[in-house]
Parts: C-alpha cells; structure tokens; sequence
C-alpha cells in the first residue's frame, strides 16, 4: 500500500478517540411499537424482518465471543489491543441489543431456524476456526481478513442496511435505531480491521481473498437480502480497497486459511 494510501486510514489513537464516545445503553430503545406492528406486516417481509433479526442475534452473540483472543494476539501493538479491547466493550453492547430486539419481535421462534445454513456455517463454524487459530498459530491478519473484513465489513452491512430498509418502510421505530446504533459503531471497527491488515505483512494476500470471497459471503443471506443491495455493499468493497491502494484482485492466493 502505498504512504498516501496508508494515511487515509485513521491511526489507533485517532479510532481509540471514536471508540471513547461511549458505550450506549440498548435498555433506552423502546421497541414497543414494533413489538405491536411486526404481526401486521405482509407475510413475505414479516419473514424477512424476523429472519434478519435472527441472523443478527446469532452473528452479534458469536462475533461477541470470539473477538476475545484478537487482543491478546495484537499485544505487541498497545494500540492495536487497545482498539480491539475497546471493539469487544462494543459488540457485547450489540449482543444485548439484539437479544432485546428479537424478544419484542422474534415470537417464539428459534432463530437458528430462520437463518440459510450457509450463515449458520459463517458465524458458527468458519469464525470459532478461525478465533481457536488465533489464539494459536494463525496469523492475526487472516482473522482479521475473516472478521473485519468479511463479516462485519461485508456480511454485516448488508444485513443491516436490508433490515433498515424493512424498518424504515413498515415504520418499525426501535428497529430502525437499533440498526443504527449498531451501524455507527461497525463503521469505526471495519476500519479498525483495515489499519490492522494494512500494518501487517500478511497485507495484500488477505486483501486477495476477502476479496475473492465476499460474494459468497453475502449470498450466506439467502433471500433476506435483495440482490440489489447485495451488490451495492460488493461494490462499496470494491472501492475501499481501490481507495486504499488494494488490488487490482485476480484470483486468490493459497494462504493459511480455515
Ligand atoms: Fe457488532
Ligand atoms: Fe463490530
């Protein structure tokens, strides 16, 4: 990457500031209109809201767990385990507020049911591999390649930004701001996710495959995403890494991938 390239990104210190904005409380939102509204949906997007909300309380509840041997991983950069301490004080916030927006709107169903198996594999097989790797001899910039790069700056996003569509459209209030709070705080740890990779050796090979392997992992949706919107976050990818210096991507490297 190049210097210029390289400054774009913002510092630890810089990402440690925004992360200091401080933790929200998930208990303020009031979900109770959407608690009311979610059965008067139409059947095909009451499916969608409920299967979104569900993707997102096994994803936030698994990202939550196994983001906990990265820090110990980056202690030979204070600033970079500082950064991932302060990530990991976030996404246990985002596991409450999942779990309180899927008891007002998830009925009594199991949300591991309302998930595609490909999104099950992601959050429940692929990451917990790759968290027991880091914690062991995989290199931190392939967990951070799968983590930052494909889960929350690919997989994520495009949930996300389906499932405010859904809320905004059908005026589901504390839906919509949980996503938001949410959104705010992913924004800062993806790019947390590209100042590690870009101050590591293991750069542009990783760089290679989460390019290689985002349209897989955001078809892991299955119909809960629109094809559009799918597309529009690849895209998005696309122009980060350009805008980065990344690439250009042919096929993607062998790696110590898992
Ligand atoms: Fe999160
Ligand atoms: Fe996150």
């Amino acid at each position: 990457m190049s210097t210029s390239a390289r400054s774009r990104l913002p510092t630890y210190e810089r990402l440690l500031t925004i992360a200091a904005r401080g933790p929200w409380d998930p208990g303020t939102i009031d979900l109770t209109a959407d608690r009311e509204r979610i059965t008067d949906l139409p059947v095909g997007d009451r499916v969608r809201v409920r299967g979104l909300a569900a993707g997102f309380l096994v994803a936030e509840d698994a990202v939550a767990e196994h983001l906990v041997p990265f820090a110990p991983a980056a202690d030979d950069d204070p600033g970079r385990a500082a950064c991932l301490r302060a990530q990991s004080r976030d996404e246990d916030v985002h596991a409450v507020a999942t779990r309180r927006l899927w008891a007002a709107i998830g009925d009594d169903h199991d949300p591991l049911d309302l998930v595609p198996d490909a999104f099950r594999a992601l959050f429940l097989e692929r990451l917990p591999a790759v968290a027991a790797g880091v914690a062991d001899d995989l290199p931190l910039a392939d967990a951070v390649g799968l983590y930052h790069g494909l889960l929350e700056g690919v997989v994520f996003i495009a949930g996300q930004d389906a499932l405010l569509d859904l809320a905004l459209e059908h005026e589901l209030p504390g839906t919509a701001e949980t996503i938001r709070r949410i959104q705010k705080d992913e924004r800062w740890h993806v790019s947390l996710g590209m100042r590690i990779l870009c101050d590591l050796p293991d750069e542009d090979r990783v760089t290679a495959v989460l390019h290689a392997t985002a349209p897989a992992a955001v078809a892991a949706w299955g119909d809960l995403v629109p094809a559009a919107t799918a597309d529009a976050v690849l895209d998005a990818l696309d122009r980060r890494l350009r805008i980065l210096g990344m690439g250009p991507f042919t096929a993607a490297p062998a790696g110590p991938a898992r």
